[in-house]
């Protein structure tokens, strides 16, 4: 593992140098450098330094050019406009770095960062005994790019899927349980999802139609809640079932999803029933919580109900139960005193933002979360249909998610099956590229726009060949590797002594930049940043094919041997980009 300093750093860090040397009362200034369509890169950091040092501007950027040291970096160097720093790097600079990536591996040169710490990630948490929506499915390819992502930069990261697997919706389908025995459960595979949700489905409905009916039935659910929070191994057993029963179906989701989840890192909001008590009984002692009208409560000066009142976050109600805060509350503590994260990232719909913020804060006032221990909501907005509004099938009912990726593969395969005589694959290759297209365009739709943005589930439009989608990157790779087929004994190899052709030079360069994005993208967890690289780098790719021929006659061998050079390069970190966001690229399409 050799990390690659990109050319923008590279030359950024020279021109602070030169900046440095050129006027050194400015201190550590910064050039401002970025991609420029004029040249290579701009440096407009100098007009504003100038100006506050009330120096000339165009004199302190002819200074600094004078600095900076001679080398093989920089081809081109001009003063432009008030103080701009117009600059172009060589050819060799571009390809020597590239060739390094290259030498790297799968890391592509992409550094580990020296200071990484532990996340524990919070999503993929649908609830027990109940259908999975499109939220749920949104929080998994989020949190899952981000898992990948995070790992990537060489963060520890720890999963935590916090199913909602407790509460008093519990007591009801338990009696029912206890009641009618035998009726949960499925016949058919082990793996059978469907049936397990529709086992579940059945038993809901049943136990539903007699809680609102049947008096006394309710009255004894109700004692059945009292019965598993004391931890009856009866009762528990029953809970159990439903939750087992629960995990089929999930898993089915997930796998449909082409998405690795481990049962180790399912904690669901049961798993954090025994703090519940001393959770509360520290925010009371520290005065954290107060009562209030016999509950206790955590209170907020900017948060307020329509009446002006302020409207608290109950930890413990009334009635003397817990709820979803307390359970949220206490598997901070566990998160951060036993998993020793230093953060901690909630992959959760907008919607519980106001949640979020008040249980944050609650756990700052408890010291449980501090400076250096920090939490975020990646809060992502609402998935809405073709007509604008929340995403329903057109009776209105939630729409179930087997059916919506089944449909997205069928497309998919619709897709991958008119071009496949052409590429000539088997019958197999196009199921099985169907299935990494189709679940690839659910997810890309999902990354590619800013996770809070309400985002139209629209199939025609992921499925599409053009325009900033999965599939077209999956071309794009797959066209790239059937190039690198047609080659034979050509091989790609690096030429620095060449020079490049302006497609080959923005190619290149946005190559350069995979760390840099990589880097941006964990930072300020925003996955759509990578999607719109990539996307980026496939349009780069489509030009570069546009005016540049790989494998023609007329080029001389080195010529060729650096296209496929370029080409390859452009292949792995395709590949590894659409695997950090979870995406297949199949290699022949
Ligand atoms: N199960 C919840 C839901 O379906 C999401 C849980 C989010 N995570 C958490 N720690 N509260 O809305």
């Amino acid at each position: 593992m050799a990390s690659v300093p990109s050319l923008a750093s590279t030359l950024q860090q020279q021109l602070a140098d030169a900046l440095t040397a050129a006027l050194p009362e400015a201190g550590a200034a910064d050039p401002l450098l970025r991609r420029s369509d004029r040249a290579d890169f701009q440096a407009n950091g100098i007009l504003a330094l100038a100006k506050k040092l009330k120096g000339n501007p165009r004199e302190l950027a002819g200074k600094v050019t004078d600095a900076l040291p001679a080398g093989q970096l920089i081809k081109d160097i001009e003063v432009s406009g008030p103080g701009f720093l117009n600059i172009t790097l060589t050819d060799r600079a571009i390809t020597e770095t590239l060739a390094a990536r290259a030498a790297d591996g799968d890391r592509l040169g992409v550094p580990v960062a020296a200071d990484a710490g532990t996340t524990v990630i919070d999503y993929a948490q649908p609830n027990v005994a109940k259908e999975m929506h499109v939220g749920h499915l949104r929080s998994a390819v989020i949190g899952d790019a981000m898992v990948q992502i995070l790992e990537f930069t060489g963060e520890t990261v720890v999963r935590r899927h916090h199913i909602g697997d407790w509460g008093t919706q519990f007591g009801m389908l338990i009696q029912y349980l206890f009641e009618h025995p035998g009726e949960l459960g499925h016949k058919g595979g082990e793996a059978d999802g469907e049936a397990a949700m529709s086992s579940l489905n059945r038993v809901y409905k049943a136990s539903r139609v007699l809680f609102d009916s049947d008096e006394e039935f309710k009255a004894r659910a109700r004692d059945r809640v009292v019965a598993l929070q004391a931890g009856d191994p009866e009762t528990l057993a029953l809970w159990q079932g439903f939750v087992d029963e629960s995990k089929i179906y999930f898993y089915s989701v997930f796998d449909k999803l082409d998405m690795e989840i481990h049962d180790p890192d399912i904690v669901g909001e049961s798993g954090y029933n025994d703090m519940l008590e001393e959770t509360c009984r520290i925010l009371e002692e520290t005065g954290v919580a107060v009562r209030s009208e016999g509950a206790l409560c955590v209170f907020f000066d900017d948060v307020k109900g329509p009446d002006g009142n302020k409207v608290p976050l109950i930890v413990k109600k009334t009635n003397g139960g817990y709820g979803y805060a307390a359970t949220d509350l206490s598997a901070i503590r566990d998160r951060v005193q036993n998993l020793k994260a230093d953060t901690l990232l909630y992959v959760v719909d907008a919607r519980q933002s106001l949640h979020f913020k008040m249980v944050f804060e609650t756990a700052r006032r408890a010291g449980w979360l501090n400076d250096d221990v920090t939490a975020h909501q990646l809060a992502f907005g609402t998935v809405l249909g073709k007509d604008g509004k929340p995403f329903k099938t057109r009776e209105g009912v939630t729409v179930r998610l087997q059916d919506l990726l089944d449909e997205a593969v069928e497309r998919a395969t619709a897709v991958v099956r008119e071009k496949a005589e052409k590429v000539g694959l088997t019958e197999d290759e196009i199921v099985e590229n169907g299935r990494y297209v189709g679940v690839g365009a659910v997810k890309y739709a999902d990354l590619s726009t800013s996770a809070v943005r309400d985002y139209k589930f629209d199939l025609d439009q992921m499925v599409s060949l053009n325009g900033d989608t999965s599939v077209y990157l999956q071309y794009a790779y797959a066209r790239i590797r059937s190039i690198l087929r047609k080659a034979g004994e050509a091989k790609p190899v690096a030429h620095p002594e060449l020079e490049l052709a302006p497609a080959e030079r923005a190619l290149g360069l946005h190559l350069d930049q995979f760390g840099a994005v990589l880097a941006e993208v964990a930072e300020g967890y925003e996955p759509h940043k990578l999607a719109a690289y990539l996307y980026q780098l496939a349009s780069h790719l489509t030009t570069f094919y546009d005016q540049c021929q790989v494998l023609s006659d007329d080029n001389p061998a080195p010529v060729v041997e650096n296209r496929l050079f370029l080409v390859e390069l452009t292949a792995r970190t395709l590949h590894q980009g659409m695997r950090l966001l979870g995406i297949r690229t199949p290699e022949r399409l």
